[in-house]
């Protein structure tokens, strides 16, 4: 409990540009989660080394992200909104759960087997114990909740185990923490292939809309969406792609899908697609604009990173003493 609230923690890769897909199913749900959490948001640039970057790219899109936060609606007074790499307190706790984390339990894990077999000239031990720095990211704040896609579901099970075995030691030091399953968000399909996700790492443009995409390209895209030959706009299994694009209509206007289905009852794909593309814009525009204003003020961002840093130091630093006391590490000498 932090100001007498649960604590939630959620964490966004800076690699590739974040999509549609981010938005309408992660950061626009998240903006009201303070309401109810003390929520840390961490922009995870020490995960994103596993694999290599270019250093300017990387410090770039990092940068980026926290104000894409921002932009969506995530109030940087109100939410804890910074850089992983700027709290030490991660790589020290990892440190301590890597020795708590058995090589038969990361040896499972699947996003491993993936990114091993994609980055076949990179398998580095930084992928390998990827999630226990995921597990001492959510323990370093105590959190109660983790909203997480069902990607990650395994990195969260194995975080609750480490935990456990860690407090089955020493006593109860790490809350144990659990997905959240509150309103959570449409997942956006591909637009070139509705069996898949929307990815910000998709080799195809045309599959995903990126939040930063103008309007003429977003129209395009939606336009040029993978449908079907049923002519006709209904909610289910049979017509994914359609089913997608009214996924997408309603997240971005807040009508639910039976109401689009009426909406757009005896009207042609054509005409449906054109609505979908004008709602995403109207979402999007919004944004764009918050952005390109952030973008403008470095003293302003400057100061959230510094301030929001220092605060999640603050709570980290009081978890990472107990442990370290914990597991025997001496106590500083304050003179
Ligand atoms: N591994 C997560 C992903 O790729 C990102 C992440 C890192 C994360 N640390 C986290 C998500 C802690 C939730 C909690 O999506």
């Amino acid at each position: 409990m932090i100001n007498g609230k649960k604590v939630l923690f959620s964490g966004m890769q800076a690699t590739g540009s974040l999509t549609l897909g981010n938005y309408l199913g992660a950061l626009k749900n998240w903006v009201n989660l303070c309401d109810e959490y003390e929520c840390f948001y961490s922009v995870v640039d020490m995960h994103s080394i596993t694999v290599r970057q270019d250093p300017a790219v990387l410090r770039q899109r990092a940068r980026n992200l926290l104000m894409i936060y921002i932009a969506a609606g995530i109030d940087p007074e109100k939410n804890c909104l910074y850089y992983q790499s700027h709290v030490s307190g991660h790589a020290e706790l990892a440190w301590i759960l890597n020795c708590f984390t058995y090589m038969g339990e990361l040896n499972r894990m699947t996003q491993f087997k993936d990114k091993a077999a994609r980055h076949a000239d990179n398998i580095n031990a930084g992928l390998f114990t990827y999630p226990v720095l995921m597990a001492a990211d959510i323990l370093l704040y105590q959190a109660d909740v983790v909203p997480v896609g069902i990607d990650q579901m395994q990195h969260l099970e194995l975080t609750r185990d480490v935990a456990q075995r860690f407090n089955g030691v020493y006593g109860d030091v790490f809350t144990i923490p659990e997905a959240y399953i509150g309103k959570v968000g449409a997942k956006i399909m591909s637009l070139q292939d509705p069996a898949k996700k929307m990815s910000k790492s998709d080799e195809n443009p045309n599959a995903s809309i990126y939040l930063m995409d103008d309007p003429d390209t977003i129209m395009r895209k939606c336009r040029r969406a993978v449908t079907d030959s049923e002519a006709q706009i209904l909610y289910r299994e049979e017509q994914p792609g359609i089913r997608n694009l009214i996924d997408i209509y309603s997240s971005c206007t807040g009508k639910t899908p039976d109401e689009v289905v009426k909406e757009f009852d005896g009207k042609g794909y054509g005409d449906f697609k054109t609505a979908v593309g004008e709602a995403v814009i109207s979402v999007l525009k919004p944004l764009q604009e918050r952005y390109a204003k952030l973008a403008e003020d470095k003293s302003y961002i400057d100061g959230i990173i510094k301030e929001n840093a220092e605060k999640a130091g603050h709570t980290a630093a009081r978890t990472l003493r107990k442990v370290q006391r914990k597991v025997g590490f001496p106590d500083r000498i304050r003179s």
